[in-house]
């Protein structure tokens, strides 16, 4: 049966849950999408991990320059813009992105959960102290620069983004904020994720185990084996002003 819109007009409490998916049409590449993934070209235990972090800190510095020049660079897409529209028609919609950029926010949403951390919420790799102020990423961080990352004004240590990397917990706080929208909300929208990365793959399933209705956007096949579980197969950008105009057209 196919995904009836008027449902998500109907809803009280939307949870978006978003990944890299969402952002791929604003030319940010995804991880594990085949040739144009990160995790295709780049090895996540020597970039993704505070042990690759400590081996060689000016490689993953660099990787990550290179990521935030990217991102400063992109402008949020349709898919961004009509999440932060839809905010303003729902009772309540929560948030959840698994992204670490930015375009959420400036594509107007307030209150974005990011439950892998925000790149730019750097801090000191030794003592944690947050780090403000960075200067803009530097210019032409071509792949594979290596990049000294900035020291700590206090210890001296090196900074580090402020994403979570493999091996490290989530913000707890965050988590237990998406845990409770996924037990509370009647609809989720899931887009563009992958949904292979836990905790935060299980959110959607729970949510359609406390009842919700589940739909998923995104342009590859997704396995919907629930009566309220949904996929809509096509990009973002594409299905979400759709989906918007579709449930309110009358
Ligand atoms: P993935 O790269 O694993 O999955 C991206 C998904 O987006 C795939 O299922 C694509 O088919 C889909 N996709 C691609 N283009 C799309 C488009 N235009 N519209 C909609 N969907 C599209 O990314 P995530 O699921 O976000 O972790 O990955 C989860 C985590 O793995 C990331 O947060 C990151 C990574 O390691 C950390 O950084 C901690």
């Amino acid at each position: 049966m196919p995904f009836d819109p008027t449902l998500l007009a109907q809803a009280r409490h939307v949870l978006v849950f978003t990944g890299a998916g969402v952002s791929a049409e604003s030319g940010i590449a995804t991880f594990r999408d085949k040739l144009s993934g990160l995790w295709e070209r780049f090895d996540p235990v020597q970039l993704a991990s505070a042990d690759g972090f400590r081996a060689d800190p000016a490689l993953v510095w660099g990787w990550y320059e290179m990521r935030r020049a990217g991102i400063a660079e992109a402008r949020p897409n349709p898919a961004h813009l009509a999440i932060a529209e839809l905010a303003t028609r729902v009772a309540q919609l929560t948030l959840v992105t698994q992204n670490v950029d930015d375009l959420h926010e400036r594509a107007g949403s307030r209150d974005v959960l990011h439950l892998h951390g925000r790149l730019e919420a750097f801090r000191c790799f030794d003592c944690a102290k947050p780090v403000r102020n960075m200067p803009a990423p530097a210019k032409h961080a071509g792949e594979g620069r290596r990049i000294a990352p900035p020291r700590c004004a206090y210890c001296a240590g090196p900074v580090r983004p402020g994403v979570v990397w493999f091996g490290e917990s989530l913000p707890g706080h965050t988590l237990e904020r998406a845990f409770a929208a996924a037990e509370h909300c009647d609809l989720v929208l899931s887009v563009g994720t992958s949904g292979l990365v836990q905790p935060a793959a299980s959110i959607p399933r729970l949510a359609l185990a406390a009842g919700a209705t589940l739909v998923h956007v995104n342009p590859q096949p997704v396995l919907t084996g629930h009566p309220r579980e949904f996929a809509l197969a096509a990009t973002a950008g594409e299905v979400l002003p759709a989906l918007l105009q579709a449930a309110w057209a009358r």
